[in-house]
């Protein structure tokens, strides 16, 4: 049996990694940070693929080429996570686990970081961890995909997607759901 899939979405200047503002972003590249994500995703029983873009569109596509196919989503969205309403609804279409992921913690930084558009429509997000969150991110799409902790989404969204008006239900708030059923 095929592994599930986990799809990494990398958002606008992520693939300057390195080279960016090392003082917030640290000097690990984007593909040092997937490399951990795939690590621990051998470990996991999971299998992980990646797709960067500095293009909207791009990341949109990705977000709807992984409906029915991929089990879950970790999104750093870059600064789009502040801003992309379409991100937003694309991922709100997505039916499966959805992981909001940043290096730093943006709560901690400008005021325009403050709001994210990807956390309504995230079943929870990892920040302020450098490339840990990665780990991180990969370890709790497992334990969510297995049940027991929350599950993946319910709600009262449409068939297919998963609710926004409600939000993704928080780990622990719900009993454990087969993927892809709602309560
Ligand atoms: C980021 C935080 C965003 O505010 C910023 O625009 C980024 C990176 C992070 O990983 O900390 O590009 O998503």
């Amino acid at each position: 049996m095929s592994k599930p899939v986990v799809l990494v979405v990398s958002g606008p200047n992520l693939n300057l990694l390195g080279q960016r503002q090392p003082d917030v972003y640290g000097r690990a590249t984007l593909e040092d940070h997937l490399d951990r994500a795939r690590a621990a995703a051998a470990r996991l029983g999971l299998v992980v693929e990646h797709l960067q873009s500095n293009h909207e569109g791009d990341l949109i596509e990705a977000v709807h080429g992984a409906r029915g196919r991929a089990a879950a989503l970790v999104v750093n969205a870059g600064a789009l996570t502040h801003t992309s309403w379409s991100l937003h609804d694309a991922l709100a279409a997505f039916d499966g686990v959805v992981i909001e992921l940043h290096l730093s913690n943006p709560a901690a930084r400008e005021p325009f970081r403050h709001t994210s558009v990807v956390a309504p429509v995230a079943h929870g997000s990892i920040a302020g961890f450098g490339g840990l969150g990665y780990e991180l991110a990969v370890e709790a799409v497992a334990r969510l995909l297995a049940g027991g902790e929350g599950g993946p989404p319910t709600g009262s969204g449409a068939a297919g997607e998963a609710s926004v008006a409600d939000g993704r239900t928080p780990p622990g708030a719900g009993a454990p759901t087969e993927k892809g059923t709602r309560t």
